[in-house]
């Protein structure tokens, strides 16, 4: 079942992002921080620690996408989070759709406290590319490739992976065109800086306590723009 909120000239949808994307149509951007794909094993008692983690996979966040949802004939750019054992994938996807693309990515300056035999997570990598006349806009400052900002708490929303305000403000200062769609909205974060950043907002989501929590931050970002 599909349920629309329209809030303002924005809209989101409660359902599945693969059936619901393609429908759309056309969207200037697609900002996309999709379910990481990586290996959810291991850490043994340090994983009472990690929350986050603990809530990516009971929420089954951990078992990746389908990279087509990423499609050239229907946005102009896209910036795409991925987990590093995804980079080849979506390298490679991006690499043989869109002109050019660029890897950059959010430093987390309160990464977690262990690594185990890796090396450590503070830094989440996303890749932006696009197709002639979507490229990358903003000032030189602008233009930096990597933004620090620490972890939000998992416990704000009951959600293991909120991409803090700074991070996204950041995305949409770079990103082109009137229409922005983030088909795996999660809580709402690229939302709330699309609606800061003056854009038109087309959110998806299937977890319903996510969405109403979208929803809810949502508003707020519109009412707060439109006061
Ligand atoms: C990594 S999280 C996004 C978090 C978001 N950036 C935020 O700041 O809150 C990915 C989201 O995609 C949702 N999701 C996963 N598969 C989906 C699908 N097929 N259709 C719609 N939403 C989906 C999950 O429930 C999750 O909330």
């Amino acid at each position: 079942m599909i349920a629309t909120v329209q809030i303002g000239p924005h809209r989101l949808f409660l359902g599945d992002a693969y059936q619901i994307r393609a429908a759309l149509g056309w969207q200037d951007a697609d900002v996309l921080d999709p379910p990481f794909k990586y290996k959810a094993v291991g850490a043994g008692n340090m994983r009472k620690k990690r929350q986050a983690t603990r809530l990516v996979i009971e929420q089954d966040m951990h078992k990746g996408f389908d990279i087509r949802i990423i499609n050239p004939l229907l946005c102009g750019s896209v910036v795409v989070f991925c987990h590093n054992d995804q980079i080849p994938e979506v390298s490679a996807h991006l690499k043989g759709s869109f002109q050019r693309f660029v890897m950059a990515g959010w430093r987390k300056s309160n990464p977690m406290p262990v690594c185990n035999k890796h090396y450590l997570y503070d830094t989440e990598f996303y890749f932006h590319a696009w197709t002639k006349g979507h490229h990358p806009r903003g000032e030189y400052a602008d233009k930096r490739r990597f933004v620090e900002a620490p972890v939000a708490p998992s416990k704000r929303f009951n959600h293991g992976t909120v991409k803090p305000d700074r991070v996204m403000d950041k995305i949409l200062t770079n990103v082109a065109g009137a229409t922005i769609c983030d088909p795996f909205m999660g809580t709402g974060s690229t939302g709330v800086a699309a609606i800061k950043a003056g854009r038109i907002f087309t959110g998806i989501e299937h977890n319903a306590e996510h969405f109403e929590t979208a929803v809810s931050r949502i508003r707020e970002a519109f009412e707060r723009q439109a006061a």
